[in-house]
């Protein structure tokens, strides 16, 4: 008898790296199963082209019924549980419900697991945001967590409950701390995909400003693309753990504006305006990533640098609104 595809259900499928994983999958003969919430208007903008290839499960992490049923349904091999609310600052103006769908969605979907079919190995997509006010540089697997928001918080939750139910029920769960990953399919309200999104309006002539907070903020960025490879190895391997996934350089909001607005021949002081209504209650001032562990256990690396980065999401969104002028034109 033939061996079927092994089947992973991904949460978050809708989201960035949800439609990254989605791609790598696919191309891994997987059969691939997205969790998506209903909505009125299907917002499938970043899985479009794959649409054909998965199967869709309607669920929600607020729903402790409908994880059994898909778990139950299906019987995945592997579960990513990438969704979550995502963007920092919406977290402390809905701060109980991103504790809901960002901590208490870890443990039901945990707890589906070790009631439907304790073999499933899942992946938490936890974040570099757990140190937050860092007590440690570079920060690595063993740094104790400071986190300055309540997405941080909530995120600090899903890691510990990720490592309870592996120490408590022997479950294959692993958390990825991933640091900061962006690329064309980032939301426009992250600040990489703000400045590549403001930099190809100014340059096309429809906007002459660029409204930032806080530029000196500095971040591990790396591409999404290249992230979820590392999601992948994670539960591939024979045993659990925890692993930091990140580039090891770390570099200022202030300097991916000059080298995006340099990629289209402009003086980025001549466009960025400091608004004090970006600013957060209280801010991340510095994240750098160790990666060695995922280097060394797990063989990934990162494959674009940080110029490449900016220069792809620029291209990406010149592309994009030069296409939308002349669908109108
Ligand atoms: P994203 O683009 O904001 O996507 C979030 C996804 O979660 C969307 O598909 C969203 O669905 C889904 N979702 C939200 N609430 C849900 C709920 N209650 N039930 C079911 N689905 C829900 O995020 P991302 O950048 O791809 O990040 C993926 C994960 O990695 C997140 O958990 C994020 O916190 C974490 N992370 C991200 C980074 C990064 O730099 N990107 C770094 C570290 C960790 P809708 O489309 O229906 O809203
Ligand atoms: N969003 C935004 N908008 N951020 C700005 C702006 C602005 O106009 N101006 C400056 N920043 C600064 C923020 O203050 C922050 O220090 C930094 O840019 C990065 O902000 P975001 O891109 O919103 O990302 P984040 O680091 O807060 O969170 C992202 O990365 C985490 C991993 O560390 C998200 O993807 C999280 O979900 C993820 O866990």
């Amino acid at each position: 008898m033939s061996k079927r595809a092994k089947r992973a259900l991904v949460t978050g499928i809708t989201g960035q790296d949800g439609s990254h994983l989605a791609e790598l999958l696919l191309d891994k003969g997987y059969e691939v199963l997205g969790m998506v919430r209903r909505t009125s208007t299907v917002n499938w903008e970043r899985i479009g082209h794959l649409q054909d290839r998965i199967t869709f499960v309607h669920g929600d992490l607020l729903d402790q019924v409908s994880l059994l049923t898909i778990l139950q349904e299906y019987q995945p091999d592997e579960v990513y549980n990438l969704a979550a609310q995502s963007f920092v600052p919406t977290s402390w103006q809905q701060p109980v419900l991103t504790g809901e769908f960002t901590a208490l969605g870890v443990t039901r979907m945990l707890d589906a697991i070790r009631t439907i079919n304790p073999e499933i190995r899942f992946y938490q997509a936890s974040s570099s945001e757990m140190f937050g006010k860092v007590v440690e540089t570079p920060q690595r697997e063993t740094t104790p967590f400071y986190p300055r928001s309540p997405y941080g918080v909530a995120k600090v939750y899903g890691h510990w409950i990720t490592v309870n139910y592996r120490e408590s029920y022997d479950l294959h769960a692993t958390s990825g701390i991933l640091f900061n990953h962006e690329g064309p399919r980032r939301g426009l309200e992250f600040v990489t995909r703000k400045i590549s999104h403001g930099v190809a309006r100014i340059k096309l002539g429809l906007a002459n400003e660029l409204r930032l907070g806080n530029l000196d903020a500095k971040r591990d960025w790396g591409y999404a693309g290249d992230y979820v490879e590392a999601m992948w190895l994670m539960l591939q391997q024979d045993s659990p753990d925890d692993y930091v996934v990140a580039t090891g350089e770390t570099h200022s909001v202030r300097e991916f504006c000059e080298l995006a607005f340099d990629r289209v021949g402009l003086d980025w002081e001549k466009y960025v305006v400091v608004d004090e209504r970006f600013f957060r209650p209280a801010e991340v001032d510095l994240l750098v990533g160790d990666a060695s562990k995922a280097r060394r256990v797990l063989g990934w690396e990162p494959k674009t640098s940080f110029e490449e980065l900016v220069n792809l999401m620029v291209d990406a969104d010149l592309a994009l609104l030069e296409g939308k002028l002349q669908g109108i034109s």
